[in-house]
């Protein structure tokens, strides 16, 4: 018996199959999905959750011969339980790449465990330029914030608005925001009348508007994470700033898609720069929308798109590799990863990790071809933008 045994074993490494290709095809593929599923930043989870579903469920969940496992935790937004969830997965679960981080302070607490571990770390949300710098295991399929407010500082300045008043969540994203909003500005000849910051959690911004209103702006400029646009909105509108002629002006994470239906008239007319809309119209993503909205009964926003470029970024460094994985193999098959996203042309660029993509200027309209519902409508784009916050 024994002898028979030892014979089919060599005779299976002599026909060339390595001993480490058999153990991995043996064993699922394991990547780790910590998101904000509760709290103040639940629709970032419930968005990205769908996306990786529908991902699953259009391209199926075996790769290479590898069964693909998603396991999603929920780290409430508290930077403490992404860090040990992390640590859980990489630790117990063993998984073969981590990914998600909801907001930036998020990914910071995670991105040493990447590190030690060697671990792929993909980043699905958190936006601020220096998250790829913290872990050479960071990949991102978000988007920076610098990458997005430099476009609208131009198109402001260009479009006979002269003051500006800036107002961001006071929190790391918020703080590059302003900076390259008010650069970008200031060299078009353009006036920063005043630089606000909110509190990120639970804020009230009737006090900061009043102070907007006091500062005499032709717009105000807005940045504030996925979730807070629409009571910003709402007291905007409550404080009566449109009705005084202060424009609105904004990255698009605050006419999300995941809200903006709901904001009604306010809304309207927005000017916003960012990478993502739902009604992006191209092929893709009109069957991306579609097939979203079948599966899940909401609108895909940013949250949800990069959710699913990710799956896709991981999926094809697993196939690179011939479904043999680790950390090192995926992460270099990861980077300089082109693709059509649903969002337009992207790039993973291998120097940064970061992602290259067109930056589009919208207009919040309701758009009769799409149910008369309210829509971002692209209507320029800036081709191609690397993350502008890298060299500086
Ligand atoms: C972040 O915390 O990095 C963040 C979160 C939500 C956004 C943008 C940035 O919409």
């Amino acid at each position: 018996m024994t002898r028979r045994y030892l014979l089919q074993a060599l005779l299976l490494f002599g026909a060339g199959l390595p001993a480490t290709m058999a153990l991995a095809a043996d064993k699922p593929f394991k990547i780790g999905f910590i998101l904000p599923m509760t709290g103040q930043s639940a629709s970032t989870g419930r968005q990205e959750e769908a996306a990786v579903k529908l991902f699953l469920a259009q391209n199926g969940s075996t790769v290479s011969g590898r069964k693909i496992e998603v396991i999603f935790k929920d780290d409430a937004g508290v930077a403490e339980q992404t860090r040990r969830t992390a640590q859980e997965l990489v630790v117990n679960e063993k998984v073969d790449v981590l990914a998600g981080f909801g907001l930036t302070p998020l990914a910071l607490a995670a991105a040493p465990i990447a590190t030690q571990s060697k671990t792929p770390m993909v980043v699905t949300a958190a936006a601020t330029s220096m998250i790829t710098e913290q872990s050479p295991y960071v990949v991102r399929t978000s988007f920076t914030l610098p990458q997005v407010s430099a476009s609208i500082a131009e198109w402001a300045a260009k479009n006979r608005i002269r003051k500006v008043a800036t107002l961001v969540a006071d929190y790391a994203p918020g703080v590059d925001a302003e900076k390259f909003f008010k650069n970008q500005f200031q060299l078009n000849g353009g006036q920063i009348v005043a630089n606000l910051r909110t509190p990120l959690k639970s804020p009230d911004f009737a006090p900061f508007l009043q102070r907007v209103r006091d500062s005499g702006p032709d717009a105000l400029f807005v940045f504030l994470p996925s979730g807070q646009g629409a009571t910003f909105m709402k007291q905007f509108a409550e404080r009566g700033l449109d009705k005084a002629g202060i424009r609105l002006i904004a990255t698009g994470d605050v006419t999300d898609d995941d809200q903006l239906n709901e904001m009604g008239d306010v809304a309207l007319g927005v000017i916003t720069s960012h990478h993502y809309s739902a009604a992006h119209p191209s092929p893709a993503n009109r069957k991306f929308v579609d097939a979203f909205q079948a599966q899940s009964k909401f609108r895909p926003n940013f949250m949800a798109v990069a959710a699913y470029d990710g799956m896709r970024v991981i999926t094809k460094a697993l196939e690179a590799t011939k479904g043999q994985g680790g950390g090192d193999a995926l992460l270099a098959a990861m980077k300089g990863q082109i693709f059509e996203s649903p969002r337009g042309p992207v790039l993973i660029d291998a120097q940064t990790r970061d992602i290259v993509q067109d930056v589009y200027i919208r207009k919040v309209a309701r758009v009769e071809a799409l149910g008369g519902q309210l829509y971002n409508q692209e209507f320029d784009v800036q081709k191609q933008v690397k993350d502008p916050g890298k060299s500086k």
